[in-house]
């Protein structure tokens, strides 16, 4: 940039404001000096003191893009279940209404904590498939620097929390957990389990050592399947739907 033109740009900035008589005097003064100005600059002026004044119109405010939100439960059943404190808890209902997808959301609230340690299940691999590639999805937004391992079938926070996304398949299958304790456990799509074995062993499974973590065992359903009339006894027929009860142990005490 030529000295002209800084001498230019400097009377511009200094003729904008309608200032004091002593900024005009300088502004004069500027003028002077700047006496030799090119005709390119002269309409440079011009269209600059033509532009109309900015207008700052601010973004729209999206609290829950501010707030980074990766995750809103759905009202309705979703959040019921969400918000659920109880030991153990069945979502029931129509297909698509988001029941697999809160079980996947759910331990997320703790999961950074160093000693959660959660067991999410389904019964056979291919269905555990999709929900591995959901979590996929949704967990790095939701806890950046979390780490999947496709050996270990786990994932683990950069705090050292640990979630395993195993299948099921056999009863036999439970006894890889013998030993092991998970403060979050879920079963999804429970009455693809002809019997209660799986759920009661892993019931068994269900410790923590830490103050800080509760203990859940989450399952999801559609009604129908293999496992229909067992879940039903052991969920459905005790209790209206949304209200708890004691369990078959004891009430039978
Ligand atoms: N709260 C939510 N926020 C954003 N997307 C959601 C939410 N809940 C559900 N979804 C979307 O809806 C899709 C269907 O939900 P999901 O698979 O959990 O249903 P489902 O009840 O398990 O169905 P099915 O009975 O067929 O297993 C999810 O893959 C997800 O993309
Ligand atoms: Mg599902």
């Amino acid at each position: 940039m030529s000295k002209e033109d800084v001498n230019q740009l400097l009377k511009l900035s200094a003729s904008l404001p309608k200032g004091t008589k002593k900024r005009s005097s300088s502004t004069k003064r500027l003028k002077k000096r700047g006496s030799a100005t090119t005709p390119t600059s002269k309409s440079k002026v011009e269209s600059v003191q033509e532009t109309a004044p900015a207008t700052v119109i601010s973004a729209p405010y999206d609290e829950e893009v501010a707030q980074n939100v990766v995750f809103k439960p759905n009202p309705g059943p979703q959040t019921q279940y969400l918000a659920s404190s109880e030991r153990e808890v069945l979502y029931g209902g129509a297909a698509g209404g988001g029941k697999s997808y809160a079980t996947l959301a759910d331990p997320l609230r703790s999961l950074n904590d160093p000693d959660f340690s959660g067991l999410l299940v389904r019964h056979t691999t291919e269905e555990l498939r999709e929900l591995i590639q959901k979590s996929q999805e949704l967990y790095p937004k939701a806890i950046p620097g979390i780490k999947w391992s496709e050996r270990k079938s786990q994932w683990t926070t950069p705090r050292g929390g640990k979630l395993w996304m195993s299948y099921l398949d056999r009863d036999t299958d439970v006894m890889r957990y013998q030993g092991q304790a998970f403060n979050y456990i879920a079963f999804d799509e429970l009455t693809q389990w002809s019997s209660p074995f799986a759920w009661d062993y892993m019931r068994s499974r269900l410790r923590t050592a830490s103050p800080n973590l509760s203990l859940y065992m989450r399952a999801t359903t559609n009604p129908g399947g293999s496992g229909h009339s067992w879940v039903k006894k052991m969920f459905i027929d005790p209790a209206k739907p949304n209200t708890p009860f004691l369990g078959y142990k004891y009430r039978n005490r």
